[in-house]
């Protein structure tokens, strides 16, 4: 089983892994892993942009508050300080590295777009596509750095900990990751003095989500199963605006349309109804707009509401929503005169690995960024456009941690490979494709938008009787990309329903018809292996 030595492992290649990769090749050999192409995590599918306070009047405290406010109180404040005061240079550095992020003769040259929740103009972009170029951005950089090996279609499973030194170790230090080579089809072996994880998040875990094929909370789960808390599992992040189409089935409608002025109506009447439910309208927090849109969808047995932008000038649609207005003309919707079906649809993963503010997790050696993580910036529900932000802050909080630690972080001890000696072939992948659909499906139907205790114990007892089937499949097959994904989806499904039968309130994204009320004292979910 071949076996690679890195100084540091990075295990995933969006705008999190990439920003530690390039920090810590100034000193260090790095190798980048990513379970399929490399840009094909969330980073290149993010389209409103980047949070930073740049506009003349606006200020650090304003970020700060808005980005509490929408976390409804949950957040950490020094982690919401530490990522708001650092915004501004890490734009300033994407800028350097060929973002070519829009300008305008106003705050201080760039153009700043608006988006909900926030109480200024405060989001960077590059037109309605900023994750594509920021993705492309820190792909050439890494690319062009001689000490980044760039190691596409490698699925990490698991976390290489003590247990698997040829001495065995209880000390739950972190060594690499073992990772299935697609094209060879042989786990390999990958050790480092550290390693990060940057693997997204676990949007797949819902029949609809706006997020790509490959979120299926591996980080998360890998994590969990190594002894690192999770918390905070509750919060999964609902966007009000993902387009209903039968065909397309995750394209997302940016926020920033509602930004600069799209409206919601309900398609019959043409009913302007988000001033019935908060005077914030149209630009209130997106879990408050999405649990609007899912209660008329309800209530008149609709399929979609309407976002509408056409009263605006055709030019200033077109030049600002270029993609989004290119895409719907392909499927027959001029938005420059008609209005766009639209749905919630699961986004973003607020929970994750319990991190401190250099990336540390539990585990000596380990460190998470990005979406994976549970840093204490978003609370009960994130901000729009603070988490490619938070994968630039903590990416390089986490290099430069590994970096004044070095001398303190023991190489790797000799590391036993993978075992296959006692598993066969799948005969009957049928097994994966059917689990894998019916998690999708009742988490959608019982762990969605509006949740209720009985919902949750029943979508909890399908978990159990599914992870018998799962964990015996695992025992005897030789892992597929899909089994991993399948054991992974089940296990972050596990944590988010335990962690939302463990709330007994309504708070942010965390809506619940038996206990509507929010607690006066607000506290994380913490589940600890
Ligand atoms: P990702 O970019 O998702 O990268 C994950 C990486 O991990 C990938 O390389 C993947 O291959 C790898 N990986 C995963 N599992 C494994 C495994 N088992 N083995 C090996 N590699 C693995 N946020 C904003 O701030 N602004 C926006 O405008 C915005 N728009 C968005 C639009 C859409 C449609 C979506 C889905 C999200 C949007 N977000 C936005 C959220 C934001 O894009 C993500 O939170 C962010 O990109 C996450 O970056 P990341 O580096 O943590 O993970
Ligand atoms: C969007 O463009 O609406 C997404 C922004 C985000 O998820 O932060």
């Amino acid at each position: 089983m071949p076996h690679h030595a890195f100084d540091v492992i990075v295990i995933g290649s969006g705008a999190a892994g990439l920003t530690a990769a390039i920090n810590l090749a100034q000193r260090f050999r790095v190798g980048v892993l990513a379970k399929a192409g490399l840009s094909d995590g969330s980073t290149a599918w993010a389209q409103g942009g980047i949070a930073a306070v740049l506009e003349p009047g606006d200020t650090f405290e304003s970020h700060v508050e808005d980005t509490m406010i929408a976390g409804a109180g949950l957040n950490n404040r020094a982690t919401v300080e530490f990522v708001v005061e650092n915004a501004p240079a890490a734009i300033e550095r994407l800028a350097e590295l060929g973002v070519p992020f829009n300008v305008a003769p106003d705050a201080n040259g760039w153009h700043l777009t608006r988006e909900g929740g926030h109480s200024h103009r405060r989001i960077v972009h590059v037109d309605d596509a900023t994750g594509r170029a920021v993705q492309q951005a820190l792909e050439r950089a890494a690319a062009a750095n001689p000490n980044i090996t760039l190691l596409p279609d490698r699925v990490a499973i698991d976390l290489v900990t003590s247990r698997h030194g040829e001495r065995y170790s209880g000390d739950g230090h972190v060594w690499g990751v073992y990772a299935l080579d697609r094209a060879s089809g042989i786990v390999e072996t990958f050790t480092a003095r550290a390693t990060i994880l940057a693997t997204g998040g676990a949007g797949r875990v819902y029949l609809f989500s706006t997020a790509p094929r490959g979120a299926t909370g591996d980080g998360i789960a890998m994590a969990w199963r190594a002894g690192c808390r999770v918390s905070n599992m509750e919060f999964m992040q609902f966007h009000p605006t993902c387009l209903y189409n039968l065909e397309v089935k995750n394209f997302l409608i940016t926020e920033a349309v509602r930004g600069e002025g799209g409206r919601l109506l309900i398609p019959e009447t043409g009913h302007r109804f988000m001033p019935d439910f908060d005077p914030r309208a149209e630009l209130a927090p997106r879990d408050v707009v999405a649990r609007a849109i899912d209660h008329e969808i309800k209530r008149l047995g609709l399929d979609f509401v309407h976002l509408d932008i056409s009263h605006a000038p055709p030019d200033f649609v077109r030049g600002h929503f270029p993609n989004i207005h290119a895409r719907l003309q392909e499927l027959g919707i001029d938005i420059t005169r008609q209005p766009i079906p639209v749905v919630p649809a699961q986004h973003y993963t607020c929970g994750g690995v319990v991190v401190d503010l250099d990336g540390r997790t539990d585990l000596p050696g380990l460190y998470a960024v990005g979406e994976v993580s549970q840093s204490g910036l978003h609370g009960a529900n994130r901000l729009a456009s603070n988490s490619l932000l938070e994968c630039f802050v903590f990416g390089e909080a986490a290099a430069r941690h590994i970096a004044d630690q070095w001398d303190d972080l023991a190489p790797p001890p000799p590391i036993r490979p993978w075992d296959e000696s006692r598993v066969t072939d799948s005969d009957e992948e049928v097994v994966i494709k059917q689990n894998w659909t019916e998690i999708r499906r009742f988490m959608w139907n019982y762990v969605g938008i509006v949740r209720t205790t009985k919902r949750l114990e029943r979508a909890q007892h399908r978990i159990r009787m599914l992870a018998e089937e799962v964990g015996d499949y695992y025992g005897h097959f030789r892992v597929t990309p899909d089994l991993v994904e399948l054991r992974n989806l089940l296990q972050t499904a596990g944590l988010i329903v335990r962690s939302a039968l463990h709330r007994k309130e309504s708070r942010g994204l965390h809506y619940t018809l038996d206990f509507p009320e929010t607690l006066a004292e607000a506290g994380d979910t913490v589940l600890a292996p």
